[in-house]
């Protein structure tokens, strides 16, 4: 019989799962958000296989260093093992939307040093296809009008998320509406924009591994 867990507890069960893919002795990637936080408070009891690990936001550098992991800068590390992070919505190419957070520009950069990307998820990120939840698009602040009439000539409603500043200094449009039926292809048609930093379609990199928690237990799908 399966139980009906709540948003966290399934968080909780997908980061422990993800526990069992830390490596020993090995740098690891570390991403971002409220999953990424129970993944970070699982580490603790198993600090010292940590060898050093590379955050993809400063509160993930906090929070790690709070456990006693050392955080170190990506320009020190040229190969990253495992990196375990959360999603937004996940299909079953593995393709994401990442940045609710924010974070997608420095997650981008870590998953694709990384070996293997384990994506951890509870039931209610995975799709069908990806664009429910608006994309999150990261600009340079001078490009923002710019880069909204763009967004909406390509079908796309974008909305300014007021008050928020990125790590890198810059802003984010939360993107509604847009077609994603080719995930790559829009991924790399918006990183062709000048102003765009990032966007939080994660298609020409997925997951390689996915942790799905739901009420009767954790999943694992690979690619
Ligand atoms: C942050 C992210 C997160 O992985 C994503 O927003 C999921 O967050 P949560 O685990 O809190 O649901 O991309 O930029």
């Amino acid at each position: 019989m399966s139980t009906v867990l709540s948003a966290d507890a399934l968080k909780r069960a997908v980061a422990e799962a993800a526990l069992a893919h830390v490596r020993d002795g090995e740098v690891l990637g570390v991403g971002t958000g409220s999953t990424a936080n129970f993944f970070i408070d699982g580490l603790k009891p198993i600090r010292h296989k940590v060898k050093a690990a590379v955050a993809s936001s400063e509160a993930t550098k906090l929070r790690l260093e709070a456990i006693g992991i050392e955080v170190v800068s990506l320009n020190d590390v040229d190969h990253i093992g495992v990196y375990v992070d959360g999603a937004d919505e996940i299909n079953a190419a593995l393709e994401m939307i990442k940045g609710g957070g924010g974070a997608l520009t420095r997650e981008k950069i870590v998953a694709a040093l990384a070996d293997t990307f384990v994506c951890i998820a509870d039931d209610s990120k995975w799709v069908s296809q990806l664009g429910t939840f608006p994309l999150p698009i990261e600009v340079i602040p001078m490009a923002r009008s710019m880069i909204a009439r763009e967004l909406v000539k390509l079908g796309g409603s974008p909305v300014y998320r007021n008050g928020f500043v990125t790590d890198n200094g810059n802003v984010i449009l939360d993107t509604y509406g847009l077609d994603i039926r080719n995930p790559v292809e829009l991924e790399t048609h918006l990183n062709n924009l000048v102003g765009v930093v990032c966007n939080g379609l994660f298609a020409r990199r997925p997951a390689d591994v996915l942790l799905l928690g739901g009420s009767a237990g954790v999943r694992t799908i690979t690619r």
